[in-house]
């Protein structure tokens, strides 16, 4: 069984996330949140939120996801926002162009990732007679290639005025953007971010979580004026080192290398792209195992400059999980030609208008929740004909190292046993935890069970009521990692829960 098959049945079993509309037969490319994956969700949000716009004194914004069309029109989405899609001639299944090419290859090469597809319609033509490639669900003969929109269509009010469920969240922070420069500094540069969500009506979905119809963003929107590339803080980024994948080389480069070297764009790029690096590595991500490529001219998107993404390695192959982009005065200078209005600023120092330009940083949040869930995952232990432990764990149960920052629950409470009042103390210090963290709280079975379940879904902590809590308000607490206690007063509770999540303490 593949890793990724193993975690979506423990996903389902741990309620991590599942099929949505499950007694209706569950169209592929939605999913649902149960309620362990939405507190992991929530966190990875709340951490980004945290590096990407409050410690930056950024703006965070909720905009509308219903759009109207000419505000597409305005973005390039209504005529350039397309996969290429071929149907089968027989049971009229729709199959996208360009995976079919690239998994050919990939076949061919014997590589584990194919080469990209060029964007040409006829290429996909070509290569389906020529490769003999026949539909993957009934054998048929497949049809020619067109392209197709990916975006929900819909209706506004009685009158049905064309509107589309929003590609993705930046839109609403440029529409806004006029009002946001006035209303906030009337100063470049100027931060504004959102998280929501986002819908793609892709053609076969088939990765779970990696290619969804309708899922979150996280979306950074930096203006800055074109003649001011530096970054005020690049200093403090400045040798921090980052993989590059450039023309399919791999190398590394501190963040001024790849300023210096033009990688980057410039250092605003290059400051985020750094700030990404160490957020990845503190929400889970393995640092051996995620890389920026850089993408080659023919597959940067029609409002950017240059683009970097950030690949991550997971059972699926290499999956694209944030996208950097330098995207100039593209959308501004649009949305002023569509609308008529004035989207320009004034740039006191040099007493003129200009259009800003932007810089976006756009992370995905289920593909990186679903690459937490492969790199933290850990197999069962068992023992060797000597009796030592061959992992070294000791867990005899599959379990999820998560960073305590997006652990789901960051601390169990049981009580020892259900009697002699040790439920209801366990219950009144739960309470009190409450009131700071995610508590998970169990009663029933052995201890050790609830130990095993608690690392089944990651919980770093587990704070144990007994009978001497009743005589000196102590409890003991478990370290997930090694399994190791100690007793603590139950008034450090907070404190010390608070300093563990904060240094990243799994051991004790
Ligand atoms: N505003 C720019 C933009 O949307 P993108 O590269 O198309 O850029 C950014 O998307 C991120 O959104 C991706 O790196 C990925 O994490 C996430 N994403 C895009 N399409 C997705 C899909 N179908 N399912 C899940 N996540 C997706």
């Amino acid at each position: 069984m593949e890793l990724h098959e193993r975690i979506f049945e423990l996903a389902l079993n741990r309620s991590f996330f599942l099929p949505s509309n499950e007694p209706y037969g569950a169209i592929s490319g939605f999913y649902d949140y149960g309620p362990v994956g939405k507190l992991m969700k929530s966190r990875i949000e709340n951490a980004w939120r945290q590096a990407f716009i409050r410690d930056e004194g950024f703006h965070e914004v909720e905009t509308s996801i219903i759009t109207p069309e000419i505000v597409l029109q305005a973005s390039g989405h209504a005529a350039n926002f397309a996969d290429p899609v071929v149907e089968c001639r027989v049971c009229k299944t729709r199959i996208r162009g360009d995976t079919l090419i690239e998994e050919k290859l990939k076949e061919k090469s014997g590589e584990m990732h194919g080469a990209k597809w060029d964007g040409k319609l006829d290429t996909i033509d070509t290569m389906i007679r020529e490769e003999g490639i026949v539909c993957r669900k009934c054998g048929g003969e497949l049809g020619h290639a067109s392209m197709f929109n990916l975006m929900f269509k819909t209706g506004i009010g009685g009158e049905m005025a064309t509107a589309f469920a929003r590609p993705e969240t930046a839109q609403g922070i440029f529409t806004a953007f006029t009002r946001l420069f006035r209303n906030h500094g009337a100063k470049l540069p100027l931060g504004v971010a959102q998280i929501g969500k986002s819908f793609r009506n892709e053609i076969s979905p088939r990765k779970g979580l990696v290619r969804m119809r309708e899922f979150t963003q996280m979306e950074l929107e930096f203006f800055f004026d074109p003649a001011e590339q530096g970054f005020l803080g690049f200093e403090s980024v400045a040798d921090h080192k980052m993989r590059f994948q450039i023309n399919g080389e791999m190398s590394e480069k501190t963040a001024s290398q790849s300023v210096s070297e033009g990688i980057a764009s410039n250092q605003i790029m290059a400051y985020f792209l750094a700030k990404e690096w160490q957020f990845y590595k503190r929400i889970g991500i393995k640092e051996d195992d995620m890389y920026f490529r850089v993408l080659p001219k023919q597959e940067v998107p029609h409002y950017s400059k240059g683009n970097i993404d950030m690949e991550v390695q997971i059972s699926y192959g290499d999956i694209e999980t944030i996208g950097n982009a330098y995207r100039t005065d593209f959308d501004l200078s649009a949305h002023s030609k569509f609308s008529k209005k004035d989207f320009s600023v004034f740039i006191e120092s040099r007493k003129e208008r200009i259009i800003p330009h932007v810089f976006e940083v756009s992370f995905g949040v289920d593909r990186p929740f679903f690459c937490i869930l492969e790199h933290c995952f850990r197999e069962k232990d068992s023992k060797d004909g000597t009796g030592n432990w061959k992992l070294g764990t000791g867990k005899e149960w599959e379990w999820f190292d998560f960073p305590p920052l997006i652990a789901p629950y960051q601390v169990a409470v049981f009580p020892l046993m259900k009697k002699d009042g040790l439920a209801e103390k366990a219950q009144e210090l739960c309470k009190m935890l409450r009131t700071e963290f995610d508590v998970l709280y169990q009663e029933g079975g052995s201890i050790g069970k609830r130990y095993a379940r608690a690392d089944e879904i990651g919980c770093p902590y587990a704070l144990t009521v007994d009978y001497d809590t009743l005589k000196d308000s102590t409890v003991t607490i478990r370290y997930r990692n090694d399994g190791k206690q100690e007793r603590i007063k139950i008034e450090e509770c907070v404190a010390r829960i608070t300093q563990n999540i904060e240094k990243g303490r799994v051991t004790l």
